[in-house]
Parts: C-alpha cells; structure tokens; sequence
C-alpha cells in the first residue's frame, strides 16, 4: 500500500539514496523550492506506509514557444527510489500528472531523457510517449531525446508535426558519418 499526495518541503530530506542515481541529475533546493511555489498542485510524491519516500515527480505548466502556441505539462524530474522499482510506482506518478494535465486542457506532456536510460525510455514508451526531437550533448555526459504525449485536446496530433523530420534528419547525418568513418578507415589500412 502507499500514499500520493503533493510534494512538500520535508521530502526533500527524505530523498538522499535517490540523490545518487546516475540517471537522476543534479539540483540544488532552490531548484526544488522553486518548482514547488510556482506549481504547487504539479508535484507529487509516493510514499511507503513507513513514511519513506518511494518516488516523486516535479511538473510545470507552460506556453510553448512563439509560432507553437499550445499549453503544455513538462515533467521536469521523476524518480523511483532502487527499493521501489518495477512496482508501478512511475507509471502511478506519471498517470496523475497526465490526469491533472488533462483536467487542466493542456495540448501534451513533454519531458527529456538520457539517450542511454533505457529503463525510463520503456516506461515513457508503454505510457504512449514517442520521440519528438534529439538533443545532441544536451547532458553533460551523454545526448538526450525530448518526448512528447500528445493528450485529449490535441485531437489532430499537431503536437507531433516536424517530429519525425527532426529524428530522420539526425540519423540518416549520423549514418552517413559512420559510413564516412568506415570508408576512411578501410582507406587507411589498405
Ligand atoms: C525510470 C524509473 C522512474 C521507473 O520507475 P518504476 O517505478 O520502476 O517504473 P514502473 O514500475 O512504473 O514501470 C512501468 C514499466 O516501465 C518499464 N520499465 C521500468 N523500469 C524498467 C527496467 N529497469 N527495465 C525494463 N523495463 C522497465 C516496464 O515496461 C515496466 O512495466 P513492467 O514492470 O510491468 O514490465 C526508475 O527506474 C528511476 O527512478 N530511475 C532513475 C531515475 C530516472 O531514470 N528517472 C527518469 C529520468 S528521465
């Protein structure tokens, strides 16, 4: 059994082992406090009856950019303590933000991830997330992807146009380069 309510200030001393994740970044309290007064409702957290914190997620709400006017939920951190894993705790939090999402008629949901953090990639793509963009170097150690899951109002999946250019455009550059790669080193040998 557990508990979601909202995010409150005392989690934040609660999430020490999560802290050192490879795959959950770094941020500071005013990073967290921050979150927290401009989208109060937006966070939430799972916890064991014990009181331990099991997962959370922080979420925004925002406008997208000029030309792209939809409003939109991000999910800006979202993380499941080792214990607690594969339990469903994620896809719980996940489902709550896009509830909420929905209640309040936002377009999507957008969030970004770790090229290599296969584990949240299958979570986000078993809730129906898709790849909208690549993010070269966007971490400090690795590329990223942005995903997106279009909601109820986005009815024609406007939300998606330009997504598969983007994402065809990077491969088919970084199979050329490879091939490139091959060919020069196959030169170099011979
Ligand atoms: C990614 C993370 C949030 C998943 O949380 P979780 O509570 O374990 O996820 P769920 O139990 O809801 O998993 C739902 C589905 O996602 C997929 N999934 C989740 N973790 C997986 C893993 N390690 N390997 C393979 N599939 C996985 C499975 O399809 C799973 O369904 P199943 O258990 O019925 O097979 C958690 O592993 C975590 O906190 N990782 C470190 C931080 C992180 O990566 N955050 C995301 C940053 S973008």
């Amino acid at each position: 059994m557990s508990i979601v309510r909202e995010f409150c200030f005392t989690d934040m001393f609660k999430f020490n082992r999560l802290a050192w994740d490879p795959f959950i970044e770094d941020y500071n309290l005013s990073f967290f406090v921050t979150k927290m007064l401009q989208f109060p409702m937006l966070s939430q957290a799972v916890l064991a009856p014990n009181e331990q914190l099991m997962g959370y997620l922080l979420g925004e709400s925002d406008k997208a950019a000029a030309g792209d006017h939809q409003l939109y939920g991000h999910v800006s951190v979202l993380a499941v303590d080792s214990e607690y894993r594969r339990l469903g705790v994620g896809s719980k939090l996940l489902e709550r933000f896009h509830q909420l999402m929905e209640q309040q008629q936002k377009w999507y949901v957008s969030l970004y991830v770790r090229m290599n953090n296969r584990s949240a990639m299958r979570l986000y793509e078993s809730l129906g997330y898709v790849k909208y963009s690549w993010l070269p170097n966007f971490y400090p150690d690795d590329h990223g992807y942005s995903l997106r899951l279009p909601l109820a109002t986005d009815v024609a999946g406007k939300t998606l146009q330009g997504q598969q250019f983007i994402i065809k455009f990077y491969f088919i550059i970084m199979h050329v380069m490879l091939l490139i790669r091959a060919v020069l080193k196959f030169v170099l040998r011979h």
